[in-house]
């Protein structure tokens, strides 16, 4: 359930009406709603309150301050993949001791930025990046916790660019291997290892992939034990898919999800972490957008509308489908009829949608794409130099701008002309 709503025949966000918003910052714009956000959240914590557990909201997902800020007020942990990351959860007041810094390729100063600041835990992911994480610790005089991710080589039924816990996948260390990369481990000086690691990709709709792999988890964490090792944390990622159309089957619940856990792991006595991002703030965001043509194709006709690509990647990524619905409220039983929903970038692969039903739209009018709080406005770039896209934050029947839209002065003030030229 979220908080975008028509009430009096207008979309609104929680107490605040779109096109009120739409007025104010202009177009196109991201909308978040802070009530959904803390419900999803809460719906993680529910789903593990038989144990202790850490819910790291995944940074990536969504990494402005102020959302950032309203999670961590809750409680969250973060979830971090870089030091720009690490420093956004900081500067949103986490504390280090609830940030887990994952990631494939993080690189030594990301490290000792990390370890200055406070961390909870490193999630190593390769035999190189534990022995550079290592001796930087020696070097600091410091002992971390670190859990090693494993790649338990399972399918994870989801699109390929996103599925993460294959063999043939970048992450993790094979699990084949994990009983030697630990017994390394804990050689290493300035390590201090307390647990396992998985992560095996987003946007799954089906609990199955989950229960394979942290059944091989819990095996693990046996093996690893019997070898004197002390697991008492298990980190088991994220990755829980949302609804992105109203009218298909809906994933399972995060409830489901925490009975996976506990069926699987609950009886090992560990400390049990999880990484949501798209759970948590996939359907409290929509991104708002203006239309600025109707044009008649030879056998269709394009919603030119004032977002781009380069706004909302996923659907010129990865074929993704976000609902399009108008602003305004359509009268029951008003007539539908397709509309190619395009940007204005110089791309074909820059549409949102081939025959999406609408109510009959005209420029000026407004239509929101939904499910678009997670992997939007951070995935968002400037291409064919359109200033990067503004974020709103709405909380009952007030909003306030959590990013503001660049100036054309801005963007241009960046670059820079060498002197010789
Ligand atoms: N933990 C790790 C280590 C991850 O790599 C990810 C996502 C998550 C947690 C959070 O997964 P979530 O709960 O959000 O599914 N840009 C893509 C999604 C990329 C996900 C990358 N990793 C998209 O728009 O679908």
């Amino acid at each position: 359930m979220d908080h975008f709503l028509y009430r009096d025949g207008e979309l609104h966000a929680e107490g605040v009406s779109l096109s009120c918003i739409a007025q104010q910052v202009g177009t196109p714009v991201y909308v978040y709603s802070a009530a959904t956000l803390t419900r999803h959240f809460g719906l993680f914590r529910q789903a593990l309150d038989w144990t202790d557990h850490l819910v790291c909201f995944a940074v990536k997902s969504n990494s402005n301050l102020a959302v950032l800020k309203l999670l961590g007020d809750l409680g969250a942990g973060m979830d971090v993949v870089s030091g720009g990351e690490y420093l956004r959860a900081k500067a949103a007041g986490v504390p280090g001791n609830r940030i887990v810094f994952s990631g494939v390729g993080k690189t030594v100063p990301e490290m000792r930025l990390a370890i200055e600041g406070g961390i909870r835990q490193f999630n190593i992911e390769s035999e190189p990046e534990m022995r550079a994480l290592s001796a930087l610790c020696v070097s600091m005089g410091v002992t971390v916790p670190v859990a090693i991710r494993v790649n338990p080589d399972v399918d994870a039924k989801t699109h390929e660019k996103i599925a993460t816990g294959k063999s043939e996948n970048k992450f993790g260390i094979p699990i084949s291997r994990a009983i030697a990369v630990y017994a390394e481990a804990a050689r290493l000086p300035g390590l201090q290892v307390v647990g396992i690691d998985v992560h095996i990709g987003s946007q799954l709709t089906d609990l199955e992939p989950f229960r394979a792999a942290y059944a091989k988890v819990a095996q693990l964490t046996r093996a690893l034990r019997a070898e004197g090792h002390a697991i008492t944390r298990l980190d088991l990622g994220g990755g829980l898919g949302i609804p992105y159309q109203r009218d298909n089957s809906a994933p399972p619940l995060p409830l489901d999800y925490g009975q996976v856990i506990r069926e699987t792991v609950g009886d090992l006595g560990c400390e049990i972490e999880i990484e949501p991002g798209r759970n948590i703030v996939g359907n409290a965001g929509v991104l708002l957008t203006e239309v600025i043509y109707v044009k008649a194709g030879e056998d269709r006709d394009f919603l030119i509308v004032d977002a781009a690509m380069n706004d909302l990647l996923r659907p010129a990524m990865y074929g993704a489908h976000h609902d399009i619905v108008p602003v305004i409220q359509p009268a029951v039983g008003a007539a539908v009829r397709p509309y190619d929903v395009v940007g204005p970038v110089c791309e074909s692969g820059d549409t949102f949608r081939k025959g999406a039903e609408l109510p009959e739209m005209a420029a000026g009018g407004l239509v929101a794409f939904r499910s678009a709080g997670a992997y939007g406005a951070v995935m968002a770039s400037e291409y064919n130099s359109r200033p990067l896209v503004p974020e709103v934050l709405v909380q009952g029947d007030h909003f306030a701008v959590i990013r503001a839209r660049p100036t054309y002065e801005d963007m241009l003030g960046r670059d820079s002309i060498p002197a010789w030229l």
